[in-house]
C-alpha cells in the first residue's frame, strides 16, 4: 500500500517562460517543465522477503522517498517490499532514473550520497574527476582565451564518471539485498520499454539543439517522443553486465572498453583513468543548528560549508529579521547580503579536499560568522563596499542534475544527489554502451575570473589538474533531532543548490510551513557575480510592487533560472512527510 503526493498537481500556471529567451539549458528546460504534467505508470510489486539479514523493529511507521519521477517511485517500493532498507532503495532508484530520467539520472556522471545508518551518519563522495593528461590550460586557445562550449558539449567535456562506483560502494558496505535485485528495476525499464512524457520530450529537444549536432546524441535519443515506448536495448545490456559482474565492470570490463573506444581520438579519458577511478569515504560536516544535527557535504562540494554559513548567519542576524515577512524586499536584501559573504568564501577557499586542505571548520565556526554577519545591515546598499573572503587572502594549503530522498521504516536515510551537469551532459553517448557521458569540466575553473555555467568563478583552489575533483554546489542534507532523522533534503540547481534548500528549511524551521507550503513558496537567488543581480524563478516571478522595491535599493532582477527540484522527507513523530517539490514532475510516496 502506498500514499503519494505528486509535484504535477501543485503546478502553477503563472509560468513565464514566454520571459525567458536568454534562459541557458537547465532554466529552460526547468521552465518548460513546469508547463507539463505526468501520466502515472503502472507498478507491481514484486514478492516479498529475500533480504540478507533479519531487520531489527521498525522505528517508523513506513518507508518513504521523494524522487523525481514516478518510475523511480515505483522501483524504491519494490525494493521496500522485497525486504530492502534505504540504502538499497536509493541504488535502485538512482539505477532507474539512469533509464527513465536519462537527462539528469545517470551511469556515466557522478554525484553525492548522504547516509544516515544504524544511528551514524555517513558521506560517499563519487564525484568524477579529470582525467590524468587533462591541463589546467586545456579550455583555452593559442591567444588564453576560453574555447566557448568546449568544456560543456561533446568528448573533452567529459570527467571520469563515479556513479557505478559510487552505487556499489554504497551498496556493498550498507544494503541487504543482492546487487542483481537493486538493478533489477531499470534493467527492466531498459529492456521492455518506460512511455515518454511530455517534458522528457521537450528535454531531449532543447539538448539536441544545444548538441548542435556535434555529437551522436540524436543517434540514440531522437525517439524519446511523448506517448512512445521508449527501449535502450544497449543501456539494457550495459546495465545486465554491471548487475553480474558488479560495479567494477564498468572501470574494468566490456563497459570501460566501451568509454575507452568512444573517447580514443577525441577526448581525454583513458582506461587506466577508468581503472584508477575510485569513490572516497569522507567525514560529512556537521553542525548544530536551531536544535538540530546537520549532516551535509564536505569539499569537493561548497554546498554543505554554503548552507551552513547561511544558516548560522540567519540566526546570527535574529534582531534584524524580526518582523521581516518572508520573501518581501527587506528579507531578499538581508539575504542578499550573506550571500555576497558565501559566495566570496566559496570562491576564495573551496575546492578538492584532495589537493588542497580546505578550511571547513573555521568556514563553519560560530564565532567566525557572527563577526561575518556584524556587517550585514537593512540600510546597506548593494554594491557599494566589494564583499571579500573571511579568511584573509591566503590561500588554503595544498583541493542537469538530481536529488532524490529515502527513508526506511528502520530510521535509516539516504539524500542523494548526482549528476551529468548540463542537461543530458556532454552529449556524447557510450556507442555500444547506451549511455551519456557527463560535462563536469565546466564546474572547473577554466581561465581565472571567468564564469562557468552557473556564473559562478572559483579561483585557483579550482583549477584544472589530472585526478582533481571540480568544485561542486551539491548538497544531500540530512537533519538529526536526539538522533534521529528529521529532515532529508536535496536539489539540483548548479550554484542555486543551497541557497535553495537554505531557503526551504528557512521555511520549515523559522516560518513553520508545513513541507507543500514550504516547497511551493517562492524563491530567489543571488550570488557574488553578478553584482547587484537578484535572480527569480519562472515559477514565482518576482514582479509589481515587489520588483519595484528592489530595483529602488538598486539591485537588477534576472529572470532566467531554474531555482531547483527539492525533494525531501520530513518525519513528524514517526511518521514520515514526503513531499516533491511542485516546480517539477517529483513523487512523494509513503510505503507500508
Ligand atoms: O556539481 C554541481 O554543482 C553542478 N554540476 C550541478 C549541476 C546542476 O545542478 C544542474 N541542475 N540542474
Amino acid at each position: 500500500m502506498h500514499v503519494e503526493t505528486h509535484a504535477g498537481a501543485h503546478v502553477r500556471s503563472r509560468s513565464a517562460h514566454h520571459r525567458l529567451p536568454a534562459a541557458r539549458g537547465w532554466a529552460r528546460v526547468a521552465a518548460t517543465l513546469a508547463l507539463t504534467g505526468m501520466l502515472l505508470a503502472s507498478f507491481v510489486a514484486s514478492p516479498a522477503a529475500n533480504a540478507k539479514t533479519p531487520q531489527p523493529k521498525p522505528m517508523l511507521d513506513a518507508s518513504a522517498v521523494a524522487v523525481p519521477d514516478r518510475y523511480a517511485a515505483d522501483a524504491a517500493q519494490q525494493i521496500f517490499a522485497a525486504g530492502g532498507n534505504a540504502v538499497d532503495a536509493a541504488v535502485a532508484v538512482s539505477f532507474t532514473l539512469a533509464v527513465t530520467y536519462p537527462d539528469a539520472g545517470n551511469i556515466g556522471g557522478g554525484g553525492f550520497m548522504t547516509v544516515y545508518m544504524d544511528g551514524k551518519p555517513y558521506f560517499l563522495d563519487y564525484r568524477e574527476k579529470a582525467p590524468q593528461s587533462a591541463t589546467r590550460d586545456m579550455y583555452l586557445d593559442d591567444k588564453g582565451n576560453v574555447i566557448k562550449g568546449m568544456s560543456l558539449v561533446g568528448h573533452r567535456a567529459v570527467a571520469v564518471p563515479g556513479t557505478v562506483e559510487g552505487m556499489w560502494e554504497a551498496q556493498k558496505r550498507f544494503g541487504k539485498l543482492k546487487w542483481k535485485q537493486v538493478l533489477a528495476p531499470a534493467i527492466k525499464y531498459a529492456t521492455d520499454g518506460f512511455t515518454v512524457q511530455p517534458w522528457l520530450q521537450q528535454r531531449r529537444e532543447f539538448a539536441s539543439k544545444n548538441f548542435g549536432g556535434k555529437t551522436n546524441f540524436d543517434a540514440y535519443f531522437s525517439n524519446l517522443k511523448a506517448g512512445a515506448m521508449f527501449r535502450q536495448p544497449e543501456l539494457a545490456q550495459t546495465l545486465t553486465r554491471i548487475a553480474s559482474d558488479g560495479g567494477r565492470e564498468f572501470y574494468e570490463g566490456q563497459t570501460a572498453d566501451l568509454i575507452a573506444q568512444q573517447m580514443y581520438g577525441h577526448g581525454l579519458i583513458t582506461k587506466t583513468d577508468l581503472l584508477q577511478y575510485k569513490a572516497v569515504w569522507r567525514e560529512p560536516v556537521t553542525a548544530s543548528w536551531n536544535g538540530y544535527q546537520i549532516v551535509t557535504a564536505p569539499p569537493p562540494s561548497s554546498g554543505g560549508v554554503g548552507l551552513i554559513q547561511l544558516l548560522k548567519m540567519k540566526a546570527d542576524l535574529k534582531p534584524q529579521f524580526d518582523g521581516v515577512a518572508l520573501n518581501s524586499e527587506p528579507y531578499i536584501h538581508l539575504i542578499a547580503q550573506m550571500e555576497d559573504r558565501v559566495f566570496a568564501d566559496r570562491q576564495q577557499y573551496l575546492g578538492d579536499p584532495d589537493s588542497y586542505r580546505v578550511p571547513v571548520d573555521k568556514l563553519i565556526d560560530d564565532a567566525y560568522l557572527a563577526k561575518r554577519a556584524e556587517g550585514i545591515t537593512p540600510d546597506e546598499v548593494p554594491g557599494a563596499a566589494p564583499v571579500k573572503p573571511g579568511l584573509g587572502d591566503s590561500m588554503p594549503e595544498k583541493a542537469q542534475t538530481t536529488h532524490f530522498s529515502v527513508v526506511d521504516k528502520w530510521g535509516n536515510a539516504v539524500s542523494n544527489t548526482y549528476t551529468l551537469n548540463g542537461p543530458f551532459g556532454s552529449g556524447v553517448v557510450v556507442d555500444g554502451g547506451g549511455f551519456v557521458l557527463n560535462d563536469e569540466m565546466d564546474d572547473f575553473e577554466a581561465k581565472a575570473g571567468v564564469q562557468n555555467q552557473f556564473g559562478v568563478t572559483s579561483g585557483d583552489v579550482n583549477t584544472i589538474a589530472p585526478g582533481r575533483r571540480p568544485l561542486s554546489s551539491m548538497t544531500p542534507t540530512i537533519l538529526l533531532k536526539d538522533g534521529k532523522v528529521s529532515l532529508v533534503i536535496g536539489t539540483p540547481g548548479g550554484s542555486r543548490i543551497f541557497t535553495s534548500i537554505f531557503q526551504v528549511m528557512t521555511n520549515l524551521y523559522d516560518f513553520n510551513m508545513p513541507p507543500a507550503d514550504a516547497l511551493s513558496a517562492m524563491r530567489f537567488h543571488h550570488q557574488l557575480l553578478p553584482q547587484k543581480t537578484i535572480y527569480w524563478e519562472p515559477y514565482r516571478p518576482i514582479d509589481g510592487e515587489l520588483a519595484d522595491q528592489l530595483k529602488a535599493r538598486g539591485y537588477t532582477l534576472e529572470g532566467q533560472l531554474f531555482n531547483g527540484d527539492v525533494q525531501m522527507i520530513r518525519i513528524d513523530g514517526t511518521a514520515p512527510q514526503p513531499a516533491a517539490d511542485p516546480r517539477g514532475v517529483g513523487v512523494g510516496r509513503v510505503i507500508q
